[in-house]
């Protein structure tokens, strides 16, 4: 490697990593030093470019905690989250949108009809619909895993300093024999991303905001079936059309509608609600 240039450096650090030829690791790993040192290559990148971007990496890592994955927020601001979600949608299923910080795989089952607001302040609105394949054969039994932002914007997560209970506005709900789900919350309102941080800076360097549309969050899963990790956003809201971690698709937009003859539907409600939201999810086969 004594004649090693800018060219040949690439082939050269390829060959020196001892991988299964043909592998999944051998070709991510392959591409990703062949974009890196064409990317270099392409731009002429400074002395002072490089250490800024390994600068930039290392206060992601330094700020980062079990609460504040700072990669994530990185990943998610530059649209690789959204592509990630984009490109593992199945066909027929509903689209993916993003995890976000503050999933909680434990969260409690609720009874079909409870109210996960309970006394919060806000727009009181019946979620409900079903959860079926993609040729609508229902799926009894179906999970449906929600949590989301109060009616101001935040988790109660965030607020435990403040006496909250991280279990607040979220639950897992199974379908019933028609694969229907149904429960009462509150709307939630647009929040900003953690933006006290490198990705913060990022952000303001390139004349962003750091507001997400709101949003209720879901994961949805059945025996036998691909699970779904996706978000419901709503029309006419702020930043729909901006949202920083660009999660909105339009088939995942939905339009609140005044709560008239809900009795309809016989659900057995806690709450009485103000609006209705309905949106079916379709899950695909595994494999
Ligand atoms: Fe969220």
């Amino acid at each position: 490697m004594r004649d090693i240039n800018q060219f040949s450096v690439t082939q050269a650090v390829k060959d020196s990593f001892k991988t299964v030829p043909g592998s999944r690791f051998e070709q991510l790993l392959h591409g990703m030093i062949q974009h890196l040192h064409d990317f270099t290559r392409e731009h002429n990148v400074t002395h002072q470019e490089w250490m800024a971007t390994l600068n930039f990496l290392y206060d992601c890592g330094q700020i980062s905690t079990p609460e504040r994955h700072e990669f994530i927020l990185l990943s998610d601001v530059l649209g690789w989250s959204a592509l990630v979600d984009m490109i593992n949608t199945k066909g027929g299923a509903t689209e993916g949108s993003n995890l976000g910080p503050f999933y909680l795989d434990d969260a409690p089952a609720q009874p079909l009809g409870t109210d996960l607001a309970h006394d919060r302040d806000g727009v009181s609105v019946l979620v409900h619909g079903r959860v079926t394949d993609s040729l609508r054969n229902p799926l009894p039994g179906a999970i449906v895993d929600t949590w989301q932002a109060d009616g101001a914007g935040t988790y109660p997560i965030q607020e435990q300093a403040k006496g909250q209970d991280k279990y607040d506005l979220r639950g897992k709900f199974t379908c019933d024999d028609q694969a229907r789900y149904y429960y009462t919350t509150v709307l939630p309102k647009p929040y900003t991303v953690p933006y006290d941080g490198p990705v913060g800076d990022l952000l303001r360097a390139g004349n962003r905001h750091a507001w997400r549309t709101a949003h209720l969050h879901y994961i949805v899963r059945a025996p036998g079936m691909t699970s779904i990790t996706t978000e419901i956003f709503f029309d006419n809201t702020d930043y729909i059309d901006n949202d920083a971690v660009f999660g909105v698709r339009r088939s995942l937009i939905v339009k609140p509608k005044p709560a008239k003859d809900i009795e309809a539907l016989g659900f057995a409600l806690e709450r009485k609600p103000d609006a209705v939201i309905e949106f079916d999810f379709v899950l695909a086969p595994e494999g």
